[in-house]
Protein backbone atom coordinates (compact mmCIF):
# COMPACT_ATOMS: atom_id res chain seq x y z
CA UNK A 1 0.00 0.00 0.00
CA UNK A 2 1.25 3.53 -1.19
CA UNK A 3 1.01 6.57 1.44
CA UNK A 4 0.53 9.88 0.74
CA UNK A 5 2.74 12.76 1.24
CA UNK A 6 1.59 16.12 1.54
CA UNK A 7 3.64 19.45 2.86
CA UNK A 8 2.88 22.54 4.40
CA UNK A 9 4.38 26.06 3.36
CA UNK A 10 4.60 29.72 3.21
CA UNK A 11 6.70 32.44 5.19
CA UNK A 12 6.98 32.33 8.71
CA UNK A 13 3.91 33.48 10.79
CA UNK A 14 1.71 32.49 7.56
CA UNK A 15 -0.60 30.40 9.58
CA UNK A 16 1.20 26.82 8.63
CA UNK A 17 1.16 25.56 12.12
CA UNK A 18 -2.58 26.60 12.86
CA UNK A 19 -3.53 24.55 10.13
CA UNK A 20 -1.72 21.83 10.23
CA UNK A 21 -2.90 21.28 13.73
CA UNK A 22 -6.27 21.01 12.74
CA UNK A 23 -6.04 19.19 9.60
CA UNK A 24 -4.24 16.46 11.83
CA UNK A 25 -6.97 16.24 14.61
CA UNK A 26 -9.72 16.77 11.32
CA UNK A 27 -7.76 13.32 9.28
CA UNK A 28 -7.40 11.31 12.65
CA UNK A 29 -10.93 11.92 13.60
CA UNK A 30 -12.22 10.44 9.90
CA UNK A 31 -10.31 7.25 11.03
CA UNK A 32 -6.79 8.15 8.97
CA UNK A 33 -3.56 6.94 9.94
CA UNK A 34 -1.57 9.76 10.12
CA UNK A 35 2.21 11.32 10.41
CA UNK A 36 2.78 14.76 11.85
CA UNK A 37 6.29 15.60 11.04
CA UNK A 38 8.26 18.57 10.04
CA UNK A 39 11.36 20.76 8.91
CA UNK A 40 13.93 21.31 10.69
CA UNK A 41 13.73 18.78 13.24
CA UNK A 42 11.45 15.59 12.01
CA UNK A 43 14.29 12.90 13.82
CA UNK A 44 16.50 13.05 16.51
CA UNK A 45 19.18 14.04 14.34
CA UNK A 46 17.09 16.82 12.98
CA UNK A 47 16.68 18.03 16.10
CA UNK A 48 19.69 18.31 17.23
CA UNK A 49 20.69 20.08 13.61
CA UNK A 50 18.05 22.33 14.88
CA UNK A 51 18.94 23.66 17.92
CA UNK A 52 22.71 23.64 16.81
CA UNK A 53 22.30 26.46 13.74
CA UNK A 54 18.67 27.31 13.99
CA UNK A 55 17.35 28.04 17.50
CA UNK A 56 21.28 29.64 18.60
CA UNK A 57 22.99 32.28 17.54
CA UNK A 58 25.95 31.21 16.24
CA UNK A 59 27.17 32.37 13.37
CA UNK A 60 26.76 30.07 9.78
CA UNK A 61 27.39 30.83 6.76
CA UNK A 62 24.93 30.45 4.11
CA UNK A 63 26.33 27.65 2.32
CA UNK A 64 26.48 25.70 5.88
CA UNK A 65 23.04 26.60 6.45
CA UNK A 66 22.51 25.08 2.44
CA UNK A 67 23.83 22.06 3.74
CA UNK A 68 22.85 21.64 7.33
CA UNK A 69 19.21 21.83 5.87
CA UNK A 70 19.83 19.03 3.49
CA UNK A 71 21.21 16.84 6.35
CA UNK A 72 18.27 17.12 8.27
CA UNK A 73 15.95 16.21 5.17
CA UNK A 74 17.85 13.61 4.01
CA UNK A 75 18.04 11.42 7.46
CA UNK A 76 13.95 12.67 7.54
CA UNK A 77 13.55 11.23 4.02
CA UNK A 78 15.16 8.03 4.46
CA UNK A 79 14.70 7.65 8.20
CA UNK A 80 10.98 8.90 8.93
CA UNK A 81 9.08 9.98 5.50
CA UNK A 82 9.87 6.88 3.04
CA UNK A 83 9.54 4.28 5.52
CA UNK A 84 5.82 5.68 6.61
CA UNK A 85 4.93 5.77 3.12
CA UNK A 86 5.76 2.65 2.36
CA UNK A 87 3.58 1.17 5.46
CA UNK A 88 0.42 3.09 3.79
CA UNK A 89 0.21 5.93 6.13
CA UNK A 90 -0.51 10.12 5.18
CA UNK A 91 2.51 11.75 6.07
CA UNK A 92 2.35 15.47 6.79
CA UNK A 93 5.22 17.65 7.02
CA UNK A 94 5.58 21.39 8.35
CA UNK A 95 7.86 22.03 5.37
CA UNK A 96 10.18 20.18 2.59
CA UNK A 97 11.81 20.96 -0.04
CA UNK A 98 10.49 23.90 -1.36
CA UNK A 99 11.32 25.99 1.24
CA UNK A 100 15.23 25.60 0.55
CA UNK A 101 14.26 26.82 -3.30
CA UNK A 102 12.48 29.61 -1.77
CA UNK A 103 14.57 30.03 1.62
CA UNK A 104 18.00 29.75 0.25
CA UNK A 105 17.47 29.88 -3.66
CA UNK A 106 15.22 33.16 -3.34
CA UNK A 107 15.97 34.56 0.11
CA UNK A 108 19.61 33.53 0.07
CA UNK A 109 20.45 34.08 -4.04
CA UNK A 110 21.61 30.70 -4.63
CA UNK A 111 21.59 29.51 -7.89
CA UNK A 112 19.00 27.71 -8.81
CA UNK A 113 20.78 24.61 -10.48
CA UNK A 114 22.73 24.02 -7.03
CA UNK A 115 19.23 24.62 -5.16
CA UNK A 116 17.90 21.71 -7.68
CA UNK A 117 20.91 19.54 -7.48
CA UNK A 118 21.20 19.58 -3.09
CA UNK A 119 17.42 18.86 -2.97
CA UNK A 120 18.01 15.90 -5.57
CA UNK A 121 20.21 14.64 -3.52
CA UNK A 122 19.05 15.17 -0.48
CA UNK A 123 15.23 13.68 -1.19
CA UNK A 124 16.62 11.17 -4.00
CA UNK A 125 13.77 12.63 -5.84
CA UNK A 126 11.12 12.07 -3.49
CA UNK A 127 8.21 14.87 -3.97
CA UNK A 128 4.98 15.91 -2.14
CA UNK A 129 1.75 14.20 -3.83
CA UNK A 130 0.47 18.05 -2.72
CA UNK A 131 1.85 20.99 -1.53
CA UNK A 132 -0.44 23.97 0.35
CA UNK A 133 1.26 27.42 0.42
CA UNK A 134 -0.57 29.30 2.71
CA UNK A 135 -0.13 33.03 1.14
CA UNK A 136 0.01 36.22 3.01
CA UNK A 137 1.66 39.70 2.36
CA UNK A 138 4.65 40.33 4.59
CA UNK A 139 3.69 42.90 6.41
CA UNK A 140 0.37 40.47 7.81
CA UNK A 141 3.65 37.88 8.36
CA UNK A 142 5.40 40.77 10.60
CA UNK A 143 2.35 41.11 12.62
CA UNK A 144 1.57 38.02 13.39
CA UNK A 145 5.11 36.92 14.30
CA UNK A 146 5.68 40.24 16.64
CA UNK A 147 2.31 38.19 18.30
CA UNK A 148 3.67 35.38 18.54
CA UNK A 149 7.03 36.28 19.75
CA UNK A 150 5.33 37.13 23.27
CA UNK A 151 4.43 33.12 23.33
CA UNK A 152 7.23 31.59 22.07
CA UNK A 153 11.00 31.30 21.06
CA UNK A 154 12.00 32.97 18.43
CA UNK A 155 14.79 31.33 15.29
CA UNK A 156 17.52 32.86 13.53
CA UNK A 157 15.09 33.73 9.97
CA UNK A 158 12.98 35.61 12.80
CA UNK A 159 15.41 38.72 11.84
CA UNK A 160 15.45 38.86 8.70
CA UNK A 161 14.50 41.93 6.28
CA UNK A 162 11.23 42.33 4.65
CA UNK A 163 12.78 42.31 2.10
CA UNK A 164 14.34 38.55 2.04
CA UNK A 165 10.53 37.56 2.96
CA UNK A 166 9.21 39.05 -0.05
CA UNK A 167 11.91 36.95 -2.32
CA UNK A 168 11.06 34.14 -0.38
CA UNK A 169 7.50 34.21 -0.76
CA UNK A 170 8.63 35.26 -4.95
CA UNK A 171 10.32 31.87 -4.93
CA UNK A 172 7.22 30.37 -3.71
CA UNK A 173 4.81 31.97 -6.29
CA UNK A 174 7.42 30.99 -8.92
CA UNK A 175 6.75 27.46 -7.61
CA UNK A 176 2.76 27.29 -8.20
CA UNK A 177 3.18 28.95 -11.53
CA UNK A 178 5.86 26.05 -12.63
CA UNK A 179 3.79 23.08 -10.62
CA UNK A 180 0.22 24.33 -10.08
CA UNK A 181 -0.82 20.71 -10.20
CA UNK A 182 0.87 19.59 -7.02
CA UNK A 183 1.50 23.43 -5.20
CA UNK A 184 -2.08 24.52 -4.06
CA UNK A 185 -2.11 28.61 -3.28
CA UNK A 186 -4.01 29.27 -0.29
CA UNK A 187 -5.05 32.54 0.86
CA UNK A 188 -3.89 32.72 4.11
CA UNK A 189 -4.94 35.97 4.75
CA UNK A 190 -8.75 34.79 5.50
CA UNK A 191 -9.92 33.98 8.93
CA UNK A 192 -8.87 30.17 10.52
CA UNK A 193 -12.21 28.72 10.04
CA UNK A 194 -12.13 29.55 5.88
CA UNK A 195 -8.97 28.44 5.55
CA UNK A 196 -9.22 25.08 6.87
CA UNK A 197 -12.83 24.94 4.50
CA UNK A 198 -10.07 24.91 1.74
CA UNK A 199 -7.78 22.78 2.96
CA UNK A 200 -10.22 20.06 4.20
CA UNK A 201 -11.59 20.17 0.35
CA UNK A 202 -8.40 20.13 -1.16
CA UNK A 203 -7.02 16.87 0.72
CA UNK A 204 -10.22 15.43 0.29
CA UNK A 205 -9.79 15.23 -3.31
CA UNK A 206 -5.85 14.02 -2.94
CA UNK A 207 -7.51 11.11 -0.31
CA UNK A 208 -10.31 9.99 -2.74
P1 LIG B 1 3.52 29.45 10.92
O1 LIG B 1 3.57 28.04 11.42
O2 LIG B 1 3.26 29.53 9.45
O3 LIG B 1 4.72 30.26 11.32
P2 LIG B 1 1.40 29.86 12.88
O4 LIG B 1 0.34 28.87 12.61
O5 LIG B 1 2.35 29.61 14.03
O6 LIG B 1 2.25 30.16 11.55
O7 LIG B 1 0.68 31.27 13.06
C1 LIG B 1 1.41 32.47 13.35
C2 LIG B 1 0.55 33.36 14.26
O8 LIG B 1 -0.60 33.81 13.55
C3 LIG B 1 0.02 32.64 15.51
O9 LIG B 1 0.00 33.57 16.58
C4 LIG B 1 -1.39 32.21 15.10
O10 LIG B 1 -2.25 32.12 16.21
C5 LIG B 1 -1.81 33.35 14.18
N1 LIG B 1 -2.70 32.90 13.08
C6 LIG B 1 -2.71 31.70 12.45
N2 LIG B 1 -3.65 31.66 11.47
C7 LIG B 1 -4.25 32.86 11.47
C8 LIG B 1 -5.31 33.46 10.68
N3 LIG B 1 -5.91 32.80 9.69
N4 LIG B 1 -5.66 34.73 10.96
C9 LIG B 1 -5.05 35.43 11.94
N5 LIG B 1 -4.04 34.94 12.72
C10 LIG B 1 -3.65 33.67 12.50
P1 LIG C 1 10.34 27.12 12.23
O1 LIG C 1 10.52 27.52 13.65
O2 LIG C 1 9.98 25.73 11.92
O3 LIG C 1 9.40 28.18 11.55
P2 LIG C 1 7.90 28.11 11.10
O4 LIG C 1 7.07 27.74 12.29
O5 LIG C 1 7.62 29.47 10.59
O6 LIG C 1 7.88 27.07 10.00
O7 LIG C 1 11.69 27.52 11.52
C1 LIG C 1 12.06 27.04 10.32
C2 LIG C 1 12.86 28.16 9.66
O8 LIG C 1 13.83 27.59 8.78
C3 LIG C 1 11.97 29.06 8.84
O9 LIG C 1 12.40 30.40 8.96
C4 LIG C 1 12.25 28.59 7.42
C5 LIG C 1 13.65 28.10 7.49
N1 LIG C 1 13.98 27.05 6.50
C6 LIG C 1 14.87 27.33 5.47
O10 LIG C 1 15.41 28.45 5.39
N2 LIG C 1 15.17 26.35 4.56
C7 LIG C 1 14.63 25.10 4.64
O11 LIG C 1 14.94 24.23 3.79
C8 LIG C 1 13.71 24.82 5.71
C9 LIG C 1 13.09 23.44 5.84
C10 LIG C 1 13.41 25.82 6.62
Amino acid sequence: MKGRFITFEGIDGSGKTTQLRSLEAFLRASGHDVVITCEPGGTPLGRRLRAAFLESDATVSPLAELLLFAADRAQHVEHLIRPSLAEGKIVISDRYADATEAYQGGGRGFDADLIAEVIELATGGLKPDLTLFFDIPVETAFKRMANRHAASRANRMDGETAEFYSSVRRAYLAIADREPERFRVVDGTRGVAEIEEDVRQVVGKLLN
